[in-house]
């Protein structure tokens, strides 16, 4: 197993270091880009309004679908099993989705790692609906085998996703790990915070972005959810979003929901109070 291990770690440093996927991802990543514009689309393909991302979610159903095709297949369920291997071909169109979603907001070694978690992907659904079809025509023998391959392309493909995922941190809240703060903590003099500006300010170690607007205070945290970006250096919007400068994510400041996508998950809030001139923070 160990050897099995070190093998895919090797190849994913390789996949990781060859720039000659650029082309072709910067290319597809185009068309993700284009075609995932609306914000319907972008945040139902993201997760904003599930919490999180939806794409770890929805690998579940054609990972789920396909082992199980293959244990039917096993057992001697022909007729089950093909329609478990239909109902992965379903699942896999929105996990698809969804996955090309996240990959397109993706830079260097991990979006070369991701191009090829997809083209595995692309390559285990083609299997399993060739042998979906083989199936229709009573081969079933040749079905079993075919869905047999196909899984276990899915599972190589799963090893990148988690690589991504736990390895890389990709899809995990960049604010997961951000100390509450739980006493008043003095930031700003109130003099400082013009009406409208974007401004970081401390409190105990945790990055926070302090908004003036129509006369409130507002703090959501300074780091976006999504990958990190500054909201600081974003642009306020005059209904009370701030659109995160590196991926276009808007984030409302009066409590951190996310309006748009690719984030999916909300930026922590603080509550702020003006006490002799001075702006007082802690954790909401
Ligand atoms: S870092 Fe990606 S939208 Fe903010």
């Amino acid at each position: 197993m160990r050897m099995l291990t070190a093998a895919m770690q090797t190849l994913i440093e390789r996949i990781g270091k060859t720039k000659e996927l650029d082309p072709a991802a910067e290319k597809v990543s185009g068309w993700v880009d284009t075609a995932t514009r609306s914000a319907s689309v972008k945040n139902a393909l993201s997760g904003s309004w599930l919490g999180h991302q939806a794409h770890p979610v929805l690998t579940d159903l054609p990972i789920g679908a396909w082992g199980a095709a293959t244990v039917l297949d096993l057992a001697g369920e022909e007729r089950a099993a093909r329609r478990m291997v239909g109902l992965g071909i379903l699942a896999s169109v929105p996990t698809a989705l969804s996955g090309a979603s996240d990959w397109s907001s993706m830079h260097g070694p991990d979006k070369r790692v991701g191009l090829v978690h997809g083209l595995a992907n692309a390559t285990a659904s083609v299997l399993q609906m060739t042998s979906w079809l083989v199936r229709r025509r009573g081969h079933h023998g040749a079905g079993a085998a075919l869905s047999l391959l196909g899984l276990g392309c899915t599972l190589g493909s799963a090893y990148l996703g988690g690589h991504l995922s736990f390895v890389r941190g990709i899809g995990v809240s960049r604010t997961a790990f951000q100390d509450e703060v739980d006493d008043w903590t003095d930031v700003a003099a109130d003099a400082d915070i013009a009406e409208g500006a974007l401004t970081r300010v401390t409190a105990g170690d945790v990055p926070v972005l302090l908004v003036r607007q129509r006369g409130d205070l507002h703090a959501i945290s300074a780091v976006c959810t999504h990958a990190g970006g500054p909201l600081d250096e974003g642009e306020l919007d005059t209904d009370g979003c701030v659109t995160c400068p590196w991926h276009g994510s808007r984030l409302r400041i009066e409590d951190g929901s996310v309006q748009r996508g690719p984030a999916s998950v909300a930026e922590p809030c603080w509550q702020t109070k003006v006490q002799d001139g001075r702006i007082l923070l802690r954790s909401a």
